[in-house]
C-alpha cells in the first residue's frame, strides 16, 4: 500500500505526473495506491500524510508544495517506520533521516539553462542586455521549482546586466498567469522578454499579450515579446512548434517508475 500526496492539479505537468503514479501504482501492478490531491495547500497535505500513518500504508510518497514547515509530520512518519520517498519538489528540514531520498527537479539547472539560452539568443542577434527588459512570472512562492527557477534568472541578471522589470508569483496556473501578465503590460510599457516559471503561465501570460493587442515573438528589438517557459508539456511544445513560447526547459513529470523502482 502506497499513499501519496499530490501538491495539486495546478498544471498540465502535474496532471502527468499524478497520472504516471497511478500508471505506475495500480492494481494490476500489485499496488494499493492511496492518493490524495492536496490542492495546492499544505495543511491539506500534512492531513492526508497523517491519515496515511493511520492506515499504516507501507510507504509514503509526498510531492511537497512548499519546502519548509515539514519537520514534525515527517517525524511523525519515522517513528511510524513508514518511508518517505519526496517526489518532484523537496523539502528543507532540520534532519534528513526525516526522509529516506528524493527524485525529482533540478530547478536551478533549468533556471540557468533557460538564462544561457536567453544569452546566447541576445549574442546572436547583437540586442545589447540594456535593451532586455524582463517581466518574471514566478511559480509558488517557496516551491524548489520557482526557489530555483528564480535563482537561475536572477543569477543571469546579475551575470549579464538584464533589466529585470517586475516579478510576481502567478501559482503556476493559467488563470493567475494571465492575470499577473495583464497587470504588468498595464503598468510597463517596455516588457519584450516574459520568463514564466510554468507551461500554464505561459499560456495564460500569451493570451494576456494578444489580448493587449500586442505580438508574441522573437522579434524583441521591434516590439514582439518573447516567451520563455518551463516543462515542455505537449500544448507548450505545440507553442514552440507554433512560435508562441522561444524557450521550454523540459522538466519531466513522469516519476511513477522512477519511484516504483527505488521502494
Ligand atoms: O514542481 C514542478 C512544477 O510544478 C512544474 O513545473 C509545474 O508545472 C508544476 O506545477
Amino acid at each position: 500500500t502506497v499513499g501519496f500526496s499530490q501538491v495539486g492539479a495546478e498544471s498540465d505537468w502535474r496532471t502527468a505526473n499524478s497520472q504516471s503514479m497511478k500508471d505506475t501504482f495500480s492494481k494490476e501492478n500489485g499496488y494499493d495506491l492511496i492518493f490524495d490531491d492536496a490542492q495546492q495547500k499544505q495543511e491539506n497535505q500534512i492531513t492526508a500524510i497523517r491519515n496515511f500513518i493511520q492506515q499504516e500504508v507501507d510507504y509514503i510518497l509526498l510531492a511537497p508544495v512548499t519546502e519548509t514547515g515539514w519537520d514534525t509530520v515527517l517525524q511523525e512518519a519515522k517513528d511510524a517506520d513508514i518511508p518517505v520517498i519526496i517526489v518532484d519538489r523537496m523539502v528543507d528540514v532540520s534532519d534528513d533521516s526525516l526522509y529516506t531520498t528524493w527524485i525529482g527537479t533540478d530547478a536551478l539547472c533549468e533556471g540557468r539553462k533557460a538564462a544561457e539560452w536567453l544569452n546566447g539568443f541576445a549574442e546572436a542577434k547583437g540586442i545589447a542586455a540594456s535593451d532586455i527588459h524582463i517581466a518574471d512570472i514566478q511559480g509558488t512562492i517557496g516551491s524548489t521549482a520557482q526557489i530555483g527557477r528564480t535563482k537561475g534568472l536572477e543569477e543571469g541578471v546579475d551575470k549579464y546586466g538584464w533589466d529585470l522589470v517586475a516579478q510576481q508569483t502567478g501559482e503556476f496556473t493559467q488563470a493567475k498567469g494571465q492575470e499577473v501578465m495583464e497587470s504588468m503590460l498595464k503598468q510597463y510599457d517596455n516588457i519584450n522578454v516574459v520568463y514564466c516559471e510554468n507551461d500554464n503561465e505561459a499560456f495564460g501570460a500569451i493570451d494576456a499579450i494578444e489580448a493587449a493587442g500586442k505580438t508574441v515573438g522573437s522579434d524583441i528589438a521591434n516590439g514582439e515579446i518573447m516567451v520563455i517557459s518551463f516543462d515542455t508539456t505537449h500544448a507548450g511544445l505545440q507553442d514552440v512548434l507554433d512560435g508562441k513560447i522561444e524557450c521550454d526547459v523540459e522538466c519531466n513529470p513522469l516519476h511513477g517508475p522512477r519511484a516504483e523502482e527505488l521502494i
